[in-house]
C-alpha cells in the first residue's frame, strides 16, 4: 500500500543520516572511510582509538533507527498499525546502508537494526543485545557478536513476536549478513580483527 511505501520512505530518510561520518568530522578525526575497515559505524570508529564519538555513534545510529519506528506511524497511521512501524524499520536499515548522501555506500545496519528491535518489539531487543555482548565478549570479534546477535533474534522474534514483526526482522537480518560477507570471509579465515587490536587493519 502507499501507506507501507511512505514508511519505508520515511525510515530510509532517517537511516540515511550517517552519524559515524558527522561526528568524526564534527571531531576533527578526518573521514572514518579511510581508516580500519572503511565502515562508518561505531566498530570502526572505535578504531580510531576514540572510544567516545564511537560510543556517541553507536547511541544515533540505533536513535535513528527507534525514531523511524515510533515516528511513522503516528505521521502516517493513527490506528497504529503493526506493519506501518515494520516497513518503516526496514527503510531505516537499507537507509543506514545505502544513504543516497554517501553514494549509497554506506554501513553494515548493526546499530540501526538494533534500534528499530526496541521500538518495535523491546523482549526481541533484549534478547538481540544479550546475545551480542555475550558473542562479542566471548570471542571479542565485533561483527561475531554482531552476526550471532541477530541470529538469535532472528529465532527469538519467530517464537515471540507479531507476524509483521518478525517479517522485519527476518529481511533485515538477512540484509545485515549480506552486508558482512567480507567481515564472513575473515571470521571464516581466522583473519577478523579483534576489538581493541590494530587501530588500523587492512580493509
Ligand atoms: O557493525 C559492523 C561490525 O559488525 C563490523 O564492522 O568495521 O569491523 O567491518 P567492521
Amino acid at each position: 500500500s502507499v501507506i507501507l511505501l511512505l514508511a519505508l520512505l520515511l525510515g530510509y530518510l532517517l537511516g540515511s543520516i550517517p552519524f559515524g561520518l558527522i561526528l568524526t568530522r564534527a571531531a576533527g578525526m578526518g573521514d572514518i572511510r579511510t581508516i580500519g575497515s572503511g565502515n562508518i559505524g561505531a566498530t570502526n570508529v572505535l578504531r580510531t582509538g576514540n572510544k567516545k564519538v564511537a560510543a556517541a555513534t553507536l547511541l544515533l545510529d540505533a536513535l535513528k533507527g527507534a525514531v523511524a519506528v515510533w515516528v511513522a506511524p503516528l505521521l502516517l497511521d493513527p490506528s497504529g498499525l503493526l506493519a506501518v512501524g515494520a516497513a518503516a524499520a526496514v527503510g531505516a536499515v537499507l537507509g543506514h546502508c545505502h544513504p543516497v548522501w554517501l553514494g549509497f555506500r554506506g554501513g553494515k545496519g548493526v546499530a540501526t537494526s538494533l534500534g528499530v528491535f526496541l521500538a518495535l518489539s523491546w523482549p526481541i531487543f533484549v534478547i538481540t543485545a544479550l546475545a551480542w555482548l555475550v558473542v562479542a565478549k566471548l570471542s571479542r570479534i565485533s561483527s561475531a557478536g554482531a552476526l550471532g546477535g541477530m541470529a538469535v533474534g532472528l529465532v527469538a522474534a519467530w517464537a515471540l513476536a507479531p507476524e509483521a514483526v518478525a517479517i522485519a526482522v527476518t529481511i533485515i537480518t538477512l540484509y545485515v549478513y549480506a552486508r558482512h560477507h567480507s567481515n564472513i570471509r575473515r571470521l571464516l579465515n581466522g583473519t577478523e580483527p579483534r576489538i581493541g587490536e590494530g587501530k588500523t587493519p587492512a580493509a
